[in-house]
């Protein structure tokens, strides 16, 4: 789990080929397997592999172009009524995403929708919403855009690691 977690980065250019049925199970299976608070699982997940649809969603804020050229997005929605605490649930989601992408060889990178704007009038989350058909009652979280990694990136070294946000016992005693 911890030379994943070294190897682990955010992979925004992908080569052509596409994923085959069973790896996008095994990443769908994955994210469904993902904790959640009081196991009330408030996710819905939307697999989109058509590339004018990844195309579109590519379009939904600045920082998302990569999207295109990927192989799946997988977009993350939640319901606030069946969890008080849906954003963490879907940021769960999405890290057992990205890192179950890693683990099959695929690179994968979080786009963040919630929050973020589309145009001055439209908020992301409502062109995602639009283009995708989601009913008012749900949430979009994030995208997670997957493919084969056609970029390398180094691995995280122990002197990027940041150990002086680390405090023993009370705040201010270093490790
Ligand atoms: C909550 C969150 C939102 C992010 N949103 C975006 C995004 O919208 N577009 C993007 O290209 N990367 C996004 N990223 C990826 C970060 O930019 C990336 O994790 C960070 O730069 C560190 O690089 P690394 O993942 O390679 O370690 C996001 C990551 C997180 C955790």
């Amino acid at each position: 789990m911890l030379d994943l977690l070294y190897r682990r980065r955010s992979i925004r250019k992908y080569k052509p080929e596409k994923l085959d049925a069973q790896t996008v199970q095994v990443l769908l299976k994955a994210a469904l397997l993902s904790p959640s608070s009081r196991g009330f699982q408030p996710w819905q997940f939307v697999a989109v592999d058509d590339s004018e649809i990844l195309t579109q969603l590519a379009s939904s804020k600045k920082g998302a172009g990569f999207l295109k050229d990927a192989a799946l997005g997988i977009v993350i929605l939640a319901d606030p009524s069946k969890s008080d605490v849906w954003v963490e649930d879907a940021s769960i989601a999405a890290t057992i995403l990205h890192l179950t992408s890693e683990s099959l060889g695929l690179g994968s990178c979080w786009i963040q929708i919630r929050e973020r704007q589309f145009s001055e009038s439209e908020t992301a989350e409502q062109y995602v919403r639009r283009i995708l058909y989601i009913p008012d009652n749900l949430k979009v979280a994030s995208i997670i855009s997957i493919g084969y990694p056609d970029q390398s990136k180094s691995p995280y070294l122990d002197g990027d690691l940041g150990f002086d946000k680390v405090h023993i016992n009370k705040y201010g005693s270093k490790y």
